[in-house]
């Protein structure tokens, strides 16, 4: 990234800027074509791995043939993670989804996060130099509203700010993006699946079923966690239903224990073949994570899963691509 600034200099700092907002995009795709070629990405699938069987009873979607692309963090690859410029920039190389974590400051106003604490991902120590904690709800929007989320990951982030659930979900509307919620480390935010639910019935376009832009039949929205208790809790709170998982991997002999959720999401070294069609024969769908290299996509694709959550999603449409002219 830090060969590309000079293309966009002097960007006026922060946030909301539409030109700074621009000139940071711009770099970021221009960055991820670069790192298409520095993945080896070839664009086809390799010869020597089948294509998705898309019709098979037992390896196929049951929503619908494709293969769900979801932008881990937005595309956290190019562009800091859980930030509006990393959605931006997830749009703007083509997904059709972004994951990203949701935690709440000490006021209640829920953030996108994904460690328990402020510090890897901004400047929290620089601003707050004298704080016994740096968790995140431990500190008041107000106070997060101070911090840069950009700098640590490249200088032409600089001044991107912490978003709230809300912004989040403003942007990824305008951008007509699905979205994966993973609420994070609810066990520091008892409850916090009743307030995310409380702000998404504010929100109704994510709650329309299987109407994602330009994937008819799939969902705009999903929720899912590690703790499945509060994945069972949150799905209660939806009565026209909204898709929830269950991050990890459940058990096969505990499968049917489960069959209440709608997706299990495994990391991707987790899985074979025969463990998704488990998940599928128990009424589930597959959606894994963190695919970040071409071979381990399609490895993941031949498993027969439902979705791929990547860093690189750019890379990962052409994996997809290349999966469907194979089965032409
Ligand atoms: O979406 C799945 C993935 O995000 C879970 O892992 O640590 O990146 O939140 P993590
Ligand atoms: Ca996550």
């Amino acid at each position: 990234m830090s060969g590309f600034p000079q293309i966009f200099p002097g960007y006026p700092r922060p946030g909301s800027d539409a030109l700074h907002r621009t000139a940071v995009r711009c770099v970021a795709v221009f960055a991820a074509s670069s790192a298409m070629a520095v993945l080896g990405f070839a664009g086809a699938a390799s010869a020597d791995t089948a294509p998705h069987e898309s019709g098979s009873a037992t390896a196929g979607p049951p929503h619908g043939p494709e293969v769900l692309d979801i932008a881990h963090r937005g595309a956290s690859g190019y562009a800091p993670e859980n930030t509006l410029a990393a959605i931006e920039v997830a749009a703007e190389l083509g997904a059709s989804t972004v994951e990203t974590d949701v935690q709440r400051t000490a006021d209640g106003v829920l953030v996108f996060m994904h460690d328990a604490n402020l510090t890897r991902t901004t400047d929290v120590e620089e601003v707050y130099p004298d704080r016994d904690s740096y968790a995140v709800g431990d500190f008041t929007m107000e106070e997060i509203s101070r911090l840069d989320a950009g700098s640590w990951f490249g200088e032409e982030f600089e001044g991107e700010p912490v978003p709230t659930l809300q912004e989040g979900l403003d942007l990824m509307k305008k951008l007509k993006l699905g979205f994966l919620l993973e609420i994070k480390a609810s066990s520091n935010h008892p409850g916090i699946e009743e307030d995310i639910a409380e702000v998404l019935h504010d929100n109704p376009w994510f709650l329309s079923p299987g109407s994602l832009p330009g994937k008819p039949g799939y969902d705009r929205l999903a929720i899912q966690d590690f703790n499945w208790e509060v994945v069972e809790k949150s799905r209660a709170l939806y009565p026209d239903h909204v898709p929830h998982g269950l991050l990890g991997r459940v058990p096969v002999d505990q499968l049917e224990d489960y069959s209440w959720a709608d997706q299990v999401n495994p990391n991707h070294n987790q899985i074979d073949e025969a463990y998704v069609r488990a998940v599928h024969d128990a009424g589930m769908e597959v959606h894994t994570y963190t695919v970040n290299t071409p071979e381990d996509m399609q490895r993941a694709i031949d498993r027969g899963v439902d979705g791929v959550i990547t860093d690189y999603v750019d890379v990962l449409l052409e994996v997809l691509d290349g999966s469907a002219s194979a089965a032409a």
